[in-house]
């Protein structure tokens, strides 16, 4: 737990986190207004737990794939719900699968990996 939270919080602090909503921010949710000094995981293992729970015991947390990759940070590149596109960095070979083989309304990676636990599959 304490190395991916030193983790976060310096990949954090490497973001932008300005107010002022930027391009594209119809799909932004706003963040709940809280101190961005403190580490997403840390708040989020008291705001959230069983979704802490699940990412920790994922690939992605044993990898230390941190918060803001998927939903940016607090701020204009916020993103509650972040879009396949976001996968792409890492995974370009299922988002071109996906796009190509699915229905427009399966794509999202959503539809079968449970966000933060990422498997068993929901088919
Ligand atoms: C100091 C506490 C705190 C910090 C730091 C924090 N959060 Fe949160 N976050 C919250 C609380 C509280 C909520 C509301 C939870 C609820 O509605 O149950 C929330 C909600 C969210 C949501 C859901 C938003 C929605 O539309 O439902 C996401 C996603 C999220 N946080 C991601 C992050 C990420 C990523 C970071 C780090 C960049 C972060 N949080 C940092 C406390 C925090
Ligand atoms: C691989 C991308 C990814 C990563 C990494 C990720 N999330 Fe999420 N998260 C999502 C997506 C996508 C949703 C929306 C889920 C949905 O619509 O079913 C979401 C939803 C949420 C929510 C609101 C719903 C819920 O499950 O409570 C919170 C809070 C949240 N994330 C916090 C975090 C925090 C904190 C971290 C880091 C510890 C994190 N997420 C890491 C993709 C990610
Ligand atoms: C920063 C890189 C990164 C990003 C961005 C990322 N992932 Fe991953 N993902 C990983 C790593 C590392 C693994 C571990 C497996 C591996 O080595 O390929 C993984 C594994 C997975 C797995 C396999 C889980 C299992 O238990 O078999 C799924 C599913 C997954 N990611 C979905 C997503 C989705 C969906 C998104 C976007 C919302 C996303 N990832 C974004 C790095 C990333
Ligand atoms: C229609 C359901 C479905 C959708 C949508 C889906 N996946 Fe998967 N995904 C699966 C299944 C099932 C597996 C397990 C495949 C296996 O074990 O052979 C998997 C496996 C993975 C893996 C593990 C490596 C691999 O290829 O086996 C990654 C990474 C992954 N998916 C990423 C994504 C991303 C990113 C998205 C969104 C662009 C996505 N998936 C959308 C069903 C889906």
């Amino acid at each position: 737990m304490y190395a991916p939270t030193i983790m976060l919080a310096a990949v954090a602090l490497l973001l932008p986190g300005s107010a002022t909503p930027g391009p594209g921010a119809s799909r932004t949710a706003e963040h709940p207004e809280v101190d961005s000094l403190i580490s997403c995981i840390d708040c989020h293992s008291e705001a959230t737990p069983e979704m802490i729970t699940e990412y920790t015991g994922s690939l992605h947390g044993m990898n230390t794939v941190p918060c803001v990759v998927c939903h940016g940070a607090l701020g204009s590149t916020f993103v509650s719900s972040p879009p396949a596109e976001r996968c792409r960095g890492c995974h370009a070979e299922q988002v071109d699968t996906a796009q190509r083989t699915l229905p427009a309304d399966r794509q999202a990676c959503s539809s079968c990996h449970p966000m933060h636990s990422l498997t068993p599959h929901r088919m």
